[in-house]
């Protein structure tokens, strides 16, 4: 069950949780979000999520209305009202309601917040492996900003569903960026890489605990530019998400990876991360 959300300082029941036709988001996409996962009424990386919301309210000039140890609060309070449990916390920030619809920033104007909880849908304590295409990156010029405007996002995951495929791989003239809602990994002669965080991509917090987990195993990993090709010949590939966790991707196109098996390194990586989080469940007892 997860019927109750936080709406500006209330907490609600869904059908009963409105938000105003003024609002920005609503009428401009104008705002931020945060999707991560609690395990065992655990938040999985609440600091590094709550650091990247404040990183991106600056980027779009927005004022954050709420301390860390409020956010830390009302995010509990949801998982409390919600049962606990595994599940997917969804927290989204617009830049308010104005009197009309008109472009320029309003003036002391509360942000709308809005915490709600989902099921944990994903099946992560397995591997499951998964077949993307390869897109052209239509998006914006500020992808590392976590952005509630996601219509490119999504024309491009439904091109992919609608061609057959569970995820698409992007790049902007043959440089891979990122998945529509993932990040990219690829593994070369036992080495891994990911390209670099640039203005392209979201700095994805699930990259960041798998680069943290493999130089812990003492694997190397490098964050360079990476071409489509170098994806191609890749000996494995993986798309990651707070969602995911880790996806080892076996085909792209026509082109089959790994001969069509979950590769030895996803194991070891996928490994790592359910004892990682074990680890975290346990100390927060
Ligand atoms: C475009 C995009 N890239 C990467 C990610 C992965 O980010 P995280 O690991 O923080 O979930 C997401 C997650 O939603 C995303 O939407």
């Amino acid at each position: 069950m997860t019927d109750i959300v936080y709406l500006n300082g209330d907490y609600l029941e869904k059908s009963s949780a409105k938000i105003s036709v003024l609002d920005r988001g609503f009428l401009f996409g104008d705002g931020i979000y945060e999707v991560f996962p609690v395990y065992q009424s655990t938040p999985f990386r609440l600091q590094e999520h709550l650091e990247r919301l404040t990183f991106c309210a600056k980027e779009i000039e927005l004022d954050l209305p709420y301390t860390f140890s409020q956010w830390q609060e009302i995010i509990n309070q949801v998982i409390g009202k919600n049962g606990g449990g595994n599940l997917s916390i969804y927290l989204q920030l617009t830049r308010g309601i104005q009197p009309q619809r008109q472009h320029d920033f309003p003036e002391n104007t509360p942000a709308t917040v809005l915490v709600m909880a989902n099921p944990l849908t994903t099946t992560i304590a397995q591997l499951s492996p998964i077949k993307t295409t390869l897109l052209d990156d239509i998006r914006w010029q500020n992808c590392h900003i976590k952005s509630i405007s996601l219509l490119g996002n999504i024309l491009l995951h439904q091109q992919a569903i609608a061609l057959g495929y569970q995820e698409a791989i992007l790049h902007r003239d043959g440089v891979v960026t990122e998945g529509t809602t993932t990040n990219v990994f690829i593994v070369n002669d036992g080495q891994i890489y990911t390209p670099e965080k640039n203005h392209h991509i979201l700095g994805g917090i699930t990259r960041d605990v798998i680069i943290e987990l493999a130089e812990q195993q003492a694997l190397t990993i490098c964050q360079q530019q990476l071409k489509v090709d170098d994806v191609y010949q890749a000996d494995e590939v993986w798309l990651v998400s707070s969602s995911r966790e880790i996806s080892p991707v076996t085909q792209i196109n026509d082109k089959i990876i790994a001969n069509g098996e979950i590769g030895p390194i996803a194991k070891q990586m996928h490994k790592a991360f359910q004892t990682f989080k074990q680890t975290l469940m346990a100390t927060s007892d």
